[in-house]
């Protein structure tokens, strides 16, 4: 993991600027998951295990052995991370935005601005609590690098204003997170982010189908990191929504459905049990489940056909060794 000079360069450094887009507000957000607990079958978005533990317990399971994931993506970067940007800077051919999708902790655009070397650079994310100290640090590494950090949930919808995004981006997707939305969901995001991107590019990491147990083992690691973090989800709606889940009476279940490929992460309720916050309540019945993650996993040809519908051209991709995953650029 890339680490960052602190102070006293710090203090040197231009504060870096932020901007909140769109009311992802905690009224908001409450909503969406009371409607999800009220839905049939229960179903909650992926977007709640990101509380500060949750995010915690993320970086946690990428260090998992059974979690190849990011590993696999950063072995393509260090492997490959000059011919890479290189063709996306050709690709582009003058000035650009770096807009990082998810940007969290920022560490793997830290990795990739010396060698892209954009004219800005602009963190987006949901979880600004994290980004905002992350976004100072990459800052004081670059003072001349104009910083920009967004709070925005482009899970609901990717758009900036031309007046915080006006040249050509390079639309930075990494850690295969766009296998946490169904193909609609992808189609139209990507189809958001060739928007965005103007006469830019994107440069996108994507996890690739595997072996089942593979698949999910890491989903389901031996010491049990993945079904913390599934769990503390319950803990993040009691904050939310003021419910009284008691995590105990819930266990975590994490399976591959072929046919859809993609890795399903529910919680069960492993008695009867009625969850009550103010204003509702809903009765599980012992086995039930809230659906809490979709993971799909893509060969290169249907990504290639997904963006391609989504309106991105030339696709060329990096894999790992083992081809289970792919960091993709296309224009
Ligand atoms: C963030 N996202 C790409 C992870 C994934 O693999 O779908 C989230 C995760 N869920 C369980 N483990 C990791």
């Amino acid at each position: 993991m890339t680490r960052f000079p602190k102070s006293p360069a710090m203090s040197c450094a231009p504060p870096a600027q932020y901007h909140a887009l769109d009311s992802s507000s905690t009224g908001e957000l409450a909503a969406q998951a009371r409607a999800g607990l009220l839905s049939q079958p229960a179903a909650v978005s992926p977007k709640f295990f990101y509380d500060a533990l949750g995010s915690r317990l993320f970086e946690a399971i990428t260090e998992l052995d059974e979690y190849g994931l990011t590993r696999a993506e950063a072995a393509i970067f260090d492997a490959h991370g000059a011919v890479i940007t290189e063709a996306a800077r050709a690709r582009i051919g003058r000035p650009f935005d770096l807009v990082d999708l998810g940007a969290g902790d920022c560490a793997k655009a830290a990795r990739l601005i010396p060698l892209l070397q954009p004219s800005r650079y602009l963190a987006l994310d949901i979880a600004t609590e994290h980004l905002r100290p992350a976004l100072q640090r990459l800052q004081a590494a670059h003072p001349q690098l104009p910083m920009l950090a967004i709070g925005t949930d482009f899970s609901e919808r990717l758009a900036l204003p031309r007046t915080l995004c006006p040249g050509p981006a390079l639309v930075f997707y990494p850690g295969s997170s766009i296998g946490n939305f169904d193909p609609e969901a992808a189609l139209r995001l990507l189809a958001q982010a060739r928007e965005l991107a103007g006469s830019g590019a994107l440069l996108i990491g994507v996890d690739l189908v595997k072996g089942q147990a593979e698949l999910e083992a890491a989903y389901d690691d031996a010491l049990g990191v993945t079904a913390a973090f599934n769990l503390n989800l319950l803990r993040h709606l009691n904050r939310l929504i003021g419910s009284d889940f008691d995590p105990r009476q819930w266990r975590h279940l994490a399976r591959f459905d072929a046919a859809r490929s993609r890795i399903e992460m529910h919680l069960l309720a492993r008695e009867d049990l009625t969850v009550r916050w103010p204003g509702g309540q809903r009765h599980f019945a012992a086995g039930e489940s809230i659906h809490t993650e979709n993971s799909y996993k893509w060969t290169l040809p249907d990504f290639a056909a997904l963006l391609r519908d989504a309106g991105w051209r030339e696709p060329r991709h990096w894999c790992d060794p083992a081809e289970g995953f792919a960091v993709v650029l296309a224009s």
